[in-house]
């Protein structure tokens, strides 16, 4: 089985201070992790790394089997970062447009997009049932329905892994379940493998197929049924007194 992420005995610090220690990790084909840990513990760092936007300082990572410092294939991951649901109603960019710069990595920032381009961005706006908005200002749209157009813009180059940080901040209860069903979608039947860092592990506990609990080490990380079975002290263990939001099911 081909893994999509590889972590080894990764460590990072900002200036001084250590933010990830020895954290070993592996990501399979088609698995639908979750990230889940408490504020600072260093999940949006984790990520950053797997982007590339933060420097590996210790350990290593393989991207598709590749070393991330040789890895040339951008395309293949998509993103959805944690502000990104934070645009004012002043935002001079159409929800296409948004949606189109998701491939601008391929077609250049100002060459025109072909229409062959513009027909995968209807598509994508299709599939997330946004495309009636596709001509509204992206700031004029709901906190949910503004995530949506975001997967749309991380789904338009074909990704292989999409990686979410903390999506579902400012989406109402019944749009975060929406937005859960649309991710167990692309996972199930797009076999798109998916990394979220979530604080809502209750709501997509029956979505997921694996967890990893972070708190600068990597406490926890295995299939979703060995964490169901943790009993509520070793989650305590691992959570400190954030336990709590482990346990709130909708
Ligand atoms: N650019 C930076 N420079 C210096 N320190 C940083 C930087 N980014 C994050 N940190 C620190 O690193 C630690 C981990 O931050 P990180 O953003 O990875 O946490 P997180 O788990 O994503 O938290 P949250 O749940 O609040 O999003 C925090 O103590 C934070 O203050
Ligand atoms: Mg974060």
């Amino acid at each position: 089985m081909v893994n999509v992420i590889k972590m080894n005995h990764v460590s990072y610090k900002y200036e001084k201070q250590n933010v990830l220690e020895d954290i070993t990790l592996e990501v399979p084909k088609g698995a639908f992790l979750a990230i889940v840990g408490p504020n600072g513990s260093g999940k949006s760092t984790m990520l950053k790394l797997l982007l590339g936007l933060l420097r590996v300082q210790q350990g290593s990572i393989e991207l598709f089997g590749q070393d991330i410092r040789s890895f040339k294939h951008s395309e293949k991951i998509g993103f959805v970062s944690q502000k990104a649901n934070s645009f004012n109603t002043g935002f001079p960019a159409t929800v296409f447009e948004v949606v189109l710069s998701g491939l601008s990595r391929k077609i250049g920032l100002f060459r025109l997009a072909s229409k062959e381009e513009r027909q995968k961005v209807l598509n994508v706006l299709d599939s997330v049932g946004m495309l009636e908005f596709r001509n509204k200002n992206i700031g004029e749209l709901s906190g949910g329905q503004q995530q949506r157009v975001f997967i749309a813009r991380a789904l338009v180059s074909e990704p292989e892994l999409i990686i979410l940080d903390e999506p579902t901040v400012g989406v109402d209860a019944k749009n975060v379940q929406q937005f859960y069903d649309m991710l167990e979608e692309l996972n199930k039947e797009l076999h798109i493998t998916l990394v979220l860092v979530t604080h809502d592990i209750g709501v997509i506990s029956d979505k997921i197929t694996h967890v990893a609990c972070l708190n600068k080490h990597l406490h926890f990380h295995g299939d979703s049924r060995a964490f169901n079975a943790l009993n509520e002290n070793e989650l305590s263990s691992i959570y400190g007194h954030e336990v709590q939001i482990l346990h709130h099911h909708h």
